[in-house]
């Protein structure tokens, strides 16, 4: 592991760090992630590199983001390869707080962030509290990392929006950078969440971004959003998935596109077995493709 990388535990230490780098001028970047890395949070720690900052990654499998019935309890964690590829990716600090240390009264107890609309549609209507739950360690970490800029991952798109209302709606002084999602050789989103699919589930997995590029083509060909819907959902069940959802949305809000809406986003979530993916593709209807995945 290259020694440049430091692992902090204390919310007081990482705030001195971050002091101590303002105090030399210098610009702060932050990628924050529940571990469990791969090739998808390099590229966020990639873009983030890139802006010639000092870098913090944080890694917080964050309780309240969980429904009850979720898979908090099992959620890869894998702290010894996610520091060395951290290390080998030139990452200033690790911060790995406690649940305690975020939650010190509890979960019960702690304010929270609620960004209305957004939050309660798609993947919020099928799981509900999740984007408080985000939104609320999202703004925690924010206040104890102080970056200027901040990178998510376009695979959560719902996410990446309603952060971005969130730091708009509270005045927060960070630019959002979204990074365009990583996939596999045969299409499948990078997620942490592949590894809990079987031999047989992995195989059946990529038809939910054919989906997606069916619906894009379909639009594209000025196809109506409630019958590529329609079809989408048709064509994953046909495909052996149980679609949650499958729609079609503006890309600035989520909102129901009108016909002369342009800038749309697909989004989709289904279940494989017990596990839950989601991914989506950008559409630029009525113009020259615009694929922005
Ligand atoms: O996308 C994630 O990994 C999490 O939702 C985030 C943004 C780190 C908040 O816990």
């Amino acid at each position: 592991m290259s020694a440049s990388l430091r692992v902090i535990e204390e919310i007081a230490a990482l705030r001195q760090q971050v002091r101590a780098w303002r105090g030399g001028g210098q610009r702060i970047a932050f990628v924050p992630t529940m571990g469990n890395l791969h090739d998808g949070h390099l590229t966020l720690v990639r873009a983030a590199r890139a802006d010639g900052v000092r870098l913090v990654v944080s890694i917080f499998v964050n309780p309240l983001q969980f429904g009850p019935r979720e898979d908090l309890a099992t959620y890869p964690r894998t702290p010894e390869e996610d520091r060395e590829r951290l290390a080998a990716a030139g990452v200033d600090v690790l911060f790995t707080p406690s649940a305690a240390a975020i939650y010190p009264r509890g979960l019960a107890e702690q304010t929270r962030v609620e960004v209305p609309g957004l939050s309660g549609i798609l993947c919020g209507a099928s799981r509900p509290g999740h984007f408080t739950g985000v939104a609320t360690v999202v703004c925690k970490l924010f206040n104890i990392v102080q970056p200027d800029l901040a990178y998510f991952g376009e695979k959560d798109f719902q996410q990446l929006l309603v952060i971005g209302r969130m730091v708009e709606d509270l005045g927060l002084p960070i630019e959002i950078v979204g990074v365009p999602t990583v996939r596999e050789p045969d299409g499948l989103a990078m997620s942490s969440r592949n590894g809990y699919l079987t031999p047989s589930e992995r195989s059946l997995a990529p038809a939910l971004y054919h989906a997606l590029e069916r619906a894009g083509a379909a639009l594209r060909a000025g196809e109506a959003a409630a019958e590529v819907e329609r079809s989408g959902r048709a064509g994953l069940e046909a495909a052996g998935l149980r679609p949650d959802y499958f729609a079609v949305r503006r890309a600035g809000d989520l909102g129901r596109p009108e016909p002369a809406d342009r800038d749309l986003v697909v989004l989709a979530a289904v279940f494989l077995g017990t596990t839950r993916l989601i991914d989506n593709l950008r559409v630029r209807r009525g113009g020259s493709r615009d694929r922005l995945d």
